[in-house]
């Protein structure tokens, strides 16, 4: 017998403030149809002022617990997914724990940028696996808006705020891929290429700073790597691009949601694809699309789900799994 970790149930939140692309056309020298084309991006969310990203978060957990019919003490373990927490410390996901009204287990932050949730889901998996944990909230929760240079037209258009959230559960598996649950993952990172994408302040550096890119760059290496950690996840347990159903991208720019899909050799309508209304959210993209492709229908039970994401530091990997 295998113990899986096993979706039971997944949910999300999105900031009540709407901001299409022409709202930045009064500020910068930039037009709907430069993003649009760009990167796929019509819309993001942006959360109020008194919002912060634990109450994103807590709000899409509230959700994935109600989808999974379970109480907030039937939980273990919670794992936030960010990189905007509200504060340096204590973690956004001891935060959630109170605000969820869980009074037992531990909560923790992961803290891997736009492949957060990734990094989440394979760890959760592995405290599930070990015995450590029998149920697991996994959430990815940004204000990416707090971190943005408003002046810096090839960023900051490009990000949106948001929370997601999964909830994984051990069950008994056969150990074969026709198991429901999480069948393998692949984490990679390489700090040399650090000034690609960054936050230029920190708590050591005692100030809060702003998101800098090297848009071109981090593109090439997305349309590169994306693929690359897919395939090897997926060669991990003998699967190939004809099993997949559905497979669930970081949602950073249309152009490299497209090129992955064809590397991988998956048709876009097995995509799921949600970067056109929420934008860039960083470690909530995936859980969003997750939650936006089961609410939708289009994700259903026993589905091969292949996820994947790339971020600063740079960090990448990939997550498939039996919904
Ligand atoms: O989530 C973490 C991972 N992040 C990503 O995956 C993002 C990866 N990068 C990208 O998605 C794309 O590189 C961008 C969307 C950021 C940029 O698209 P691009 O096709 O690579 O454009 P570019 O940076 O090569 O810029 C092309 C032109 C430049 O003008 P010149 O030098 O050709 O005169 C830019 O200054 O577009 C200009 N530009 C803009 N023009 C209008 C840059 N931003 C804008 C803008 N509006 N907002």
């Amino acid at each position: 017998m295998t113990r899986r970790a096993v979706a039971i149930g997944v949910g999300h939140y999105l900031p009540e403030r709407v901001v299409p692309n022409a709202e930045f056309e009064k500020t910068l020298d930039t037009t709907d149809e430069w993003i649009k084309s760009r990167s796929g991006i019509e819309r993001r969310h942006f959360a109020a002022p008194q919002e912060t990203t634990s109450d994103l978060a807590t709000h899409a957990a509230n959700a994935a617990l109600k989808m999974a019919g379970i109480a907030a003490n039937d939980i273990d373990a919670i794992i936030v997914a960010t990189s905007t927490a509200d504060l340096t410390f204590p973690s956004a996901a001891t935060m959630v724990q109170h605000a969820i009204g869980n009074t037992k287990g531990y909560a923790f932050d992961i803290q891997a940028v736009c492949a957060g949730f990734v990094f989440a889901l394979s760890n959760a998996n592995a405290l599930i696996a070990s015995g450590q944990a029998d149920r697991v909230l996994v959430i990815g929760a940004e204000t990416f808006s707090r971190i943005m240079d408003w002046t810096d037209r090839g960023t900051c258009v490009l990000f949106g705020d948001g929370a997601g959230a999964v909830i994984l559960e051990a069950q008994d598996g056969t150990g074969t891929t026709q198991d429901r649950g999480i069948l393998a993952t692949d984490l990679n990172s390489d700090g040399s290429y650090r000034d690609l994408l960054y936050v230029d302040g920190g708590v050591s550096k005692q100030s809060t700073g702003v998101l800098r890119m090297e848009g071109q760059e981090v593109f090439r290496h997305a349309v590169e790597k994306l693929a690359q950690t897919a395939h090897t996840a997926l060669d991990k347990v003998g699967l190939g691009a004809d099993d997949v159903n559905w497979v669930v991208p970081h949602q950073a720019n249309i152009r490299i949601i497209k090129s992955t899909a064809r590397k991988l050799g998956v048709g876009m309508d097995r995509v799921i694809v949600t970067v056109q209304d929420h934008g860039n959210t960083s470690a909530a993209s995936i859980p969003l699309a997750l939650s936006v492709g089961v609410q939708s229908g289009k994700i259903k039970k026993g589905d091969i789900v292949v996820t994947e994401a790339i971020g600063g530091g740079l960090a990448w990997g990939a997550v498939v799994l039996r919904w």
